[in-house]
């Protein structure tokens, strides 16, 4: 049966050969001076089959870092590691964009370079452990409240960052705005109670997060960057009390910069990802808001995602866990083959195995 799920589709300037997107997934691999892991280019290069790689999420400045060994892209060493990640990627014929990532409040002291409270919009913890750098857990702290000089400060990171990720050779850049990070927590008032130009109104509240995508497009224009929402997912904690009312705006007010995408997490019922109760599916509405290609995540198999596609849901979907566990999901959706079981206890940290020892179709049983 043919299925929409294979044919091409444009991005802006991203010519995608599927409608399959491995979603960003950290795996806590990185090496000395959060430097991509020497294996990383086998690993994504095992996935170029996809429409489009998206990175692993990758802290713009060590400020922005609030898990271990996560790669960075704002140091010489991490863009040579990135480059032979994007060599590989290319080698095989696919494309990859660089998942740009603040964690704001989900972050400790430790992590920070002058060993100071984790920066926020407001000073309200997040909910839940923060994860040290030995991976032991400890309870988030309480950050403090961003500046507005310090805000320009991010934004300059922001910079910076996309400009490393186009001396990486990324094909483009994806900005991290969900799961409870800092984009996301100046969307939601459960997070942001600032009383300045960034804080109370939802104009006020999406101001940050248009300032880092402009900030972001003058480097790389707008066909080459995204953008990643989760209205109703409450990572870390982050909740709005009427996402409706920020996210539609939100998607509208990303319009007219004519972004290559938006890529918005809404899972699935029972998954991780999934809404809060009572929180509302806004994929639709946002997809109109917004205007250009919207891509969809959150506990897709292929029968879910081609619903959404058919629905008017979704452009595009990006698969996570199913392409970390499958090199050649691609293929195996194609002929509806049997799929590989995650195996969650390498999900973060370690090396090859969980990471680029995931078999191929072709040599399952061999
Ligand atoms: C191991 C792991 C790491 C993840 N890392 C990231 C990340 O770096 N950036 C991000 O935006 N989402 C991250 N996520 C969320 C996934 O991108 C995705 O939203 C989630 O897994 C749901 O999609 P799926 O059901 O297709 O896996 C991660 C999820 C997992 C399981």
């Amino acid at each position: 049966m043919t299925s929409p799920l294979f044919d091409p589709i444009e991005l802006g300037a991203l010519k995608l050969k599927n409608r399959i997107v491995m979603a960003p997934l950290t795996r806590s691999r990185a090496v000395e001076g959060e430097v991509p892991n020497p294996l990383a280019p086998e690993y994504y290069g095992q996935r170029a089959s996809v429409g489009l790689i998206i990175s692993e999420a990758t802290q713009i400045s060590r400020q922005g870092q609030g898990y271990p060994n996560t790669p960075g892209i704002f140091t010489e060493a991490q863009v040579q590691g990135w480059k032979r990640v994007t060599d590989a990627v290319h080698a095989r014929g696919g494309l990859i964009v660089a998942q740009l990532w603040h964690v704001g409040r989900v972050s400790i002291a430790a992590y920070q370079p002058d060993g100071r409270p984790a920066v926020a919009p407001s000073a309200i913890a997040a909910e839940g452990n923060a994860m040290k750098e030995d991976f032991t857990m400890v309870p988030f702290e309480t950050p403090r409240a961003l500046t507005l000089e310090e805000i320009q400060g991010v934004i300059a990171d922001y910079v910076h960052a996309a400009e490393m990720a186009k001396k990486a050779g990324f094909d483009g850049v994806e900005v991290h705005g969900a799961n409870g990070y800092l984009i996301d927590q100046f969307l939601k008032d459960g997070s942001n109670q600032r009383d300045d130009r960034y804080g109370g109104s939802v104009e006020n509240r999406l101001r940050f997060m248009l300032e880092v995508v402009s900030a972001v497009v003058a480097v790389w224009g707008a066909d080459r960057v995204g953008i990643r929402l989760s209205p109703s997912n409450g990572s870390n904690g982050t909740r709005d009390s009427d996402p409706a009312a920020v996210f539609v705006p939100a998607a509208a007010a990303l319009k007219p910069f004519g972004l290559a995408y938006l890529h918005l997490i809404e899972g699935e019922p029972g998954t991780a990802m999934a809404p809060w109760e009572g929180a509302p599916l806004l994929a639709a509405r946002m997809r109109e808001a917004f205007g250009g290609p919207l891509m969809l995540n959150g506990g897709l198999t292929r029968e879910t995602a081609e619903k959404a596609m058919s629905e008017g849901r979704a452009d595009l979907v990006s698969v996570g866990v199913p392409v970390l566990a499958n090199p050649d999901l691609v293929e195996r959706w194609k002929t509806n083959a049997p799929l590989n079981a995650p195996d969650r206890a390498t999900f973060y940290g370690g090396g090859a195995k969980g990471y680029t020892d995931y078999p191929f179709l072709e040599t399952v049983g061999a």
